[in-house]
C-alpha cells in the first residue's frame, strides 16, 4: 500500500457480473487492474480510468505474457469463472468436464503462477469459490467440483503462505448473466451489488473465509456436517 491508502487492486473476470461490480466498488478508492477477454467492456473500464488487460486465463502463455511486466499489486481477486451443467448423468460430458475443470481451476493455477512473485508483502489473494462447493448439487459434477477442488486449493494456500493474506469466498446465488440462465429457482438470490459488498468488507477485515448470504451459506454448512445420508434424499428432491 502506498502512503496515501491507495492500492493496486487486480480482478479476474472483471468485464461482467460479480467481477464488474468488485471494479465499480474498488476503482472509487483504489487503481484498479480489470482482466478479461471482452474488448468492448474493456475499453469502457479503461474510460473509467481503469486499467485493463485482455487475455484467455485456460491460455498458460497468455497469462504469464499479460502480467510479465506488471507493478506489484496489493490484492489479487481471482473470480472469473464458468458455469455449465450436465443435464443427462447416464451420457457424462467429458468435454463440458474438461471446459470447466480447465476454466475454473487449470486457470486459477496459471494466475496463481503468475501472479504469487507480484503481490507485494503482506498483500492479499482473494479466491472466488461458490457455495456448490459445500455439498453434491444435482448437475453440477463438472461445476461443484471444480468448485471444491478451487476451495480446498484455496485452503492449502491459507496453510503455505506467510505474509500473503489469502481468503476463501463461497457466494451463494448471485443475480449476474451466469445465473441469468439458470432454469430453476434460486433461494436466497441477491443482487450483485450486495455480494460485491459483502466481499469488499470481508477482504478489508482480511478475512479467511467470505460466505453469503448466511441464511442459505449457513444452512448448507450444517448439511454439510451432517451424514450424507440425510443430504441425498434432499438432493434427489431438488433435482426433480
Ligand atoms: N453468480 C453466482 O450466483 C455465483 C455463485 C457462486 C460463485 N460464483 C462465482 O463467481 C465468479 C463470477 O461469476 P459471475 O456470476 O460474475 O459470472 P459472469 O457474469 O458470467 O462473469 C464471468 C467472468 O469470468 C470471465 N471469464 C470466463 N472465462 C474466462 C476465460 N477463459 N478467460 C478470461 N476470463 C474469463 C468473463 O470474462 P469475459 O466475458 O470477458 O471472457 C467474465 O468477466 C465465478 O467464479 C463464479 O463461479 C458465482
Amino acid at each position: 500500500m502506498t502512503g496515501s491508502g491507495l492500492k493496486r487492486v487486480l480482478i479476474t473476470g472483471a468485464t461482467s457480473g460479480i467481477g464488474e461490480g468488485l471494479v465499480n466498488l474498488y476503482s472509487k478508492a483504489h487503481h484498479v487492474v480489470a482482466c478479461g477477454r471482452n474488448e468492448d467492456k474493456l475499453k469502457r473500464l479503461e474510460a473509467q480510468n481503469v486499467q485493463s488487460l485482455k487475455f484467455d486465463m485456460t491460455e498458460k502463455a497468455q497469462v504469464a505474457n499479460a502480467f510479465s511486466d506488471m507493478e506489484q499489486v496489493d490484492i489479487v481477486i481471482l473470480n472469473a469463472g464458468v458455469c455449465e451443467y450436465i443435464d443427462d448423468a447416464l451420457h457424462f460430458d467429458s468435454e463440458l468436464f474438461e471446459r470447466v475443470i480447465n476454466a475454473n481451476v487449470i486457470a486459477t493455477g496459471y494466475c496463481i503462477e503468475a501472479l504469487l512473485p507480484k503481490i507485494k508483502l503482506n498483500g492479499q489473494l482473494v479466491i472466488v469459490s461458490s457455495s456448490a462447493s459445500f455439498l453434491p448439487l444435482p448437475r453440477a459434477q463438472a461445476y461443484g467440483a471444480s468448485k471444491a477442488a478451487l476451495s480446498y486449493l484455496t485452503r492449502v494456500m491459507q496453510v503455505e503462505l506467510e505474509n500473503i493474506d489469502v481468503t476463501l469466498v463461497h457466494p451463494g446465488f448471485v443475480e449476474t448473466p451466469l445465473t441469468d440462465k439458470n432454469d430453476f429457482p434460486m433461494p436466497f438470490l441477491v443482487t450483485v451489488e450486495k455480494a460485491c459488498e459483502k466481499i469488499y468488507e470481508g477482504v478489508e477485515r482480511r478475512k479467511k473465509e467470505i460466505h453469503f448470504p448466511k441464511r442459505f451459506t449457513l444452512l448448507l454448512k450444517l448439511f454439510s456436517l451432517l451424514p450424507f445420508s440425510l443430504w441425498l434424499p434432499l438432493a434427489k428432491r431438488i433435482k426433480r
